[in-house]
C-alpha cells in the first residue's frame, strides 16, 4: 500500500454484521482526510454491503480471498504495509478468529501480518458481547497490545436495546486518528493493559430540589485525557460530574452529581487502577443541610445563612492510601501567582505523584479548548506544556504517568 501525501494507509476490515453499513461513512471519513483506505471485508460482510460500494468508496480494489490475485500475495502485503489496520464492525466471530490467531480468510490473515495498531469496534447483540468467551478473548487481544473499542449502548438489531452497538462513524474515525498521532510520537500502544480513571467535570452541592452550589467547569481536559488514554491502548473508567460533554468511544462512563458521589465512584473504580488522574473541580464544601422543600424567600426578613461543611478531598486521601500498590496519583491545580512555588507546595501537601499546575491567565476561560501548564513531578521532574489543544496536554500527563507505571 503507498502512503499518501498528507494521509495514512488503511485497512478497513468489516466483518459480517448488520452495522457493516455504518462503516461505508468511515470508509468515506478517511478518504475525505486523504488517507489512502484498503476496505477487506469477509464473505458474510459482502451480504450485508457489496463489493462495488466498497470500491467505489474506497477508489480502491477489493478483495476477501486469498486466492484473488495471488501473485501480489495480497495475504501478507496488505497487512504489512498498513499504518493501521481498523476491524469494524468486529463480530464475535472475528474477534474470536484474531484471539486465537486463526486465517481462513484474507481479513484474518491480513491480522496476523499487520505490524501497525490494530483497533477492533466490535458490534454485536448485548448477550454475545458479554458471553465469557467474547471477554477473554477481547482481554486476550488487549494484552496483546489491540485497541478493543467498548461498544455503545443503544438500540440494537430489532426490539433489542443493550450494549453492543458500534459506536457512531465519527467517533471511531477520530479514535484511528488519536492512536496514528500515538504510534507516529511513541511506536506503541504504551498504556495497553492499564487501567486508567479519570474524574471530570464539576461537581454540584444541593441546598434544596432546585438549587446547587457549584462551578464551571466543563470537562474538557478530562475528558481529553479519558479519549487519549483510550487511544493509548488503556481501559479508562471516566468519572463525570455534570458534563453535558457526548460519552467518548471506548471508555465507561460514570455520571456522579456531589463530591461525596465522585469520592465513592473514584474509590471503587480507583481499587485495581494503575493510574488516577483528579481533573474534577471538586467543591471544596457542601451545604450543612439540606431542604427538602424549596427554599422560600421570607419578605421583610434577612436571607437565611447558609452553613458549609468540608466536603473530603479525595486527591489527598487516594495518595494517602494508594488503593492499589504502584498507582499513580494525578491532580490538578489552578494558580494565578507564584505559579511553581505555589504549585510545589499543592503537590508536597497533597502527596500525589504528579500536580498539573494551569496557570489562571488571560488567554484560560472556562470551557476554552485550549490550556497551557506545567506538569510536576514529586520526583522534582518539571515539564512546561506550551499553549495547545487539550489533546495535547492530556498527551503531555499520560507520558509522565507511562514512565512512572511500575512494569509488571
Ligand atoms: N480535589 C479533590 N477533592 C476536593 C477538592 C479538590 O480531590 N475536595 C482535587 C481536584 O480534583 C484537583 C486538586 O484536588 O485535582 C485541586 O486541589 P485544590 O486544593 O482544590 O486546588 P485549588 O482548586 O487550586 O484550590 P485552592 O483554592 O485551595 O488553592
Amino acid at each position: 500500500m503507498t502512503q499518501r501525501r498528507d494521509g495514512a494507509g488503511i485497512v478497513l476490515g468489516v466483518s459480517g454484521g448488520i452495522a457493516a453499513y455504518k462503516a461505508c461513512e468511515l470508509v468515506r471519513r478517511f478518504s475525505e482526510n486523504g488517507d489512502d483506505v484498503r476496505v477487506v471485508p469477509t464473505e458474510s460482510a459482502l451480504r450485508f454491503v457489496g463489493e462495488a460500494t466498497w470500491s467505489a468508496l474506497s477508489g480502491n480494489p477489493v478483495t476477501t480471498g486469498v486466492w484473488e490475485s495471488v501473485h501480489e500475495v495480497p495475504h501478507v502485503r496488505i497487512g504489512q504495509g498498513a499504518d493501521l489496520v481498523v476491524v469494524a464492525p468486529a463480530t464475535a466471530d472475528v474477534l474470536a478468529k484474531a484471539a486465537h490467531g486463526l486465517a481462513d480468510d484474507l481479513l484474518t490473515n491480513t491480522l496476523l501480518t499487520a505490524r501497525c495498531p490494530v483497533v477492533f469496534a466490535p458490534a454485536m447483540h448485548t448477550e454475545m458481547w458479554e458471553h465469557p468467551a467474547t471477554q477473554e478473548n477481547v482481554a486476550t487481544l488487549r494484552r496483546r497490545g489491540a485497541l478493543v473499542i467498548e461498544p455503545a449502548s443503544g438500540r440494537l438489531t430489532g426490539a433489542d436495546t443493550g450494549k453492543g452497538r458500534l459506536p457512531e462513524p465519527s467517533a471511531i474515525f477520530a479514535f484511528c486518528r488519536r492512536v496514528l498521532r500515538g504510534a507516529e510520537r511513541a511506536g506503541t500502544a504504551d498504556l495497553a493493559g492499564r487501567h486508567v480513571v479519570v474524574s471530570a467535570g464539576g461537581t454540584r452541592e444541593p441546598l434544596d430540589p432546585v438549587r446547587y452550589l457549584g462551578n464551571r467547569s466543563s470537562g474538557k481536559q478530562g475528558y481529553a485525557l479519558a479519549r487519549t488514554a483510550a487511544a493509548r491502548g488503556a481501559r479508562v473508567t471516566l468519572v463525570a460530574a455534570n458534563s453535558a460533554l457526548p460519552d467518548p468511544a471506548g471508555v465507561t462512563v460514570v455520571p456522579v452529581g456531589t463530591a461525596l458521589e465522585l469520592r465513592d465512584a473514584v474509590r471503587a473504580a480507583a481499587e485495581d487502577a494503575d493510574a488516577v488522574v483528579m481533573a474534577a473541580a471538586v467543591a471544596d464544601f457542601r451545604p450543612a443541610a439540606y431542604a427538602a422543600g424549596k427554599i422560600k424567600k421570607r419578605d421583610g426578613q434577612g436571607p437565611e445563612p447558609v452553613a458549609l461543611v468540608r466536603n473530603p478531598d479525595v486527591l489527598a486521601e487516594l495518595a494517602a492510601e494508594r488503593l492499589r500498590s504502584g498507582q499513580v496519583v494525578v491532580g490538578f491545580a489552578a494558580e494565578t501567582d507564584d505559579v511553581l512555588a505555589n504549585g510545589r507546595a499543592k503537590l508536597a501537601a497533597k502527596g500525589c505523584d504528579l500536580l498539573v499546575v494551569n496557570e489562571v491567565g488571560e488567554r484560560r476561560t472556562f470551557g476554552a479548548e485550549e490550556s497551557e501548564a506545567v506538569v510536576l513531578g514529586a520526583d522534582g521532574q518539571e515539564t512546561p506544556v506550551p499553549f495547545g489543544p487539550k489533546e495535547d496536554l492530556a498527551d503531555a500527563i499520560w507520558d509522565q504517568v507511562v514512565a512512572r507505571v511500575t512494569a509488571d
